[in-house]
């Protein structure tokens, strides 16, 4: 019975919506003054607004005294203290504080001069590695070396990386008798500030890590230099 009484109310529905056409006029009818009034209450809203931020604020131009309108202020206005600004909560009057006595900015702790510098004391590069030679070092070495140097200087030290198979860029060879002659502390000066169209690593290798890398490339001068001794 309800589903009959559906039914025959989606057939009535479909029939009104058959007669649409005809209805159509009445609905524009009872719909247009409420839009026309919505449409009104619109443009009142939008000339109240331009008025109000016409005569609050100042036309382009024409200077203010008073800070600008923000219809959001949530985070153009935070407290803050700007770099060098006064405070007036500090006895010596100035926002930024002293850093405390002894205090080291990053990465600029030297405990060990030689270990960072690579010179002894008169300022010459250090003869030999004030970090002892193990094979664990060497083995730290041979990983840095593959990541920092192989790409121009070669698996084997030759400088035949990839800067001199491209573009024919001269590239140390580090089993050159020269550059085994150098002192270590030498070759740390060449790694840690580059030298001619060498760049620096001293951000990226830690000091450590450039005397491993030395341990390393001395490793492959030595197997060298007894090559040359075989022959
Ligand atoms: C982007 C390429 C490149 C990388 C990476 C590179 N080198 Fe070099 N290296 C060169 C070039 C080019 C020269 C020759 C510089 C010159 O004579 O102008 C050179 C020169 C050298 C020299 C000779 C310096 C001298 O006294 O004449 C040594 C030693 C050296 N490199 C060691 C290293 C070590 C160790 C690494 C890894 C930490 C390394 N290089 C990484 C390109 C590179």
């Amino acid at each position: 019975m309800k589903g009959h009484a559906k039914k025959a109310a989606q057939e009535a529905a479909g029939g009104t919506g058959l007669l649409g056409t005809d209805s159509s006029p009445s609905t524009a009818q009872t719909r247009s003054p409420r839009s026309r009034v919505t449409g009104h209450l619109l443009i009142v809203v939008l000339g109240a607004v331009l008025a109000v931020t016409t005569l609050e604020g100042c036309m382009r131009g024409c200077g203010s005294s008073r800070p600008p309108i923000h219809p959001n202020y949530s985070m153009f206005n935070q407290p803050k203290y700007r770099p060098y600004g006064a405070s007036a909560f500090f006895y010596d009057g100035a926002a930024m504080r002293r850093p405390v006595p002894g205090t080291v900015a990053r990465g600029h702790l030297v405990e060990d001069p030689v270990l960072e510098s690579g010179k002894s004391a008169d300022g010459s590069p250090v003869a030999s590695s004030p970090v002892a030679v193990d094979e664990a070092l060497v083995d730290r070495g041979r990983d840095r070396y593959g990541i920092y140097c192989q790409p121009c200087h070669d698996e084997r030290g030759e400088g035949k990386g990839i800067l001199f198979q491209r573009a024919k860029v001269p590239t140390a060879n580090l089993l050159d008798k020269r550059i085994r002659d150098l002192p270590d502390g030498s070759l740390f000066d060449t790694i840690t500030n580059g030298k001619g169209l060498m760049a620096g690593y001293r951000y990226p290798i830690r000091a450590r890590d450039r005397w491993a890398i030395i341990a390393y490339v001395r490793s492959l001068e030595k197997a060298q230099a007894q090559r040359e001794a075989a022959r």
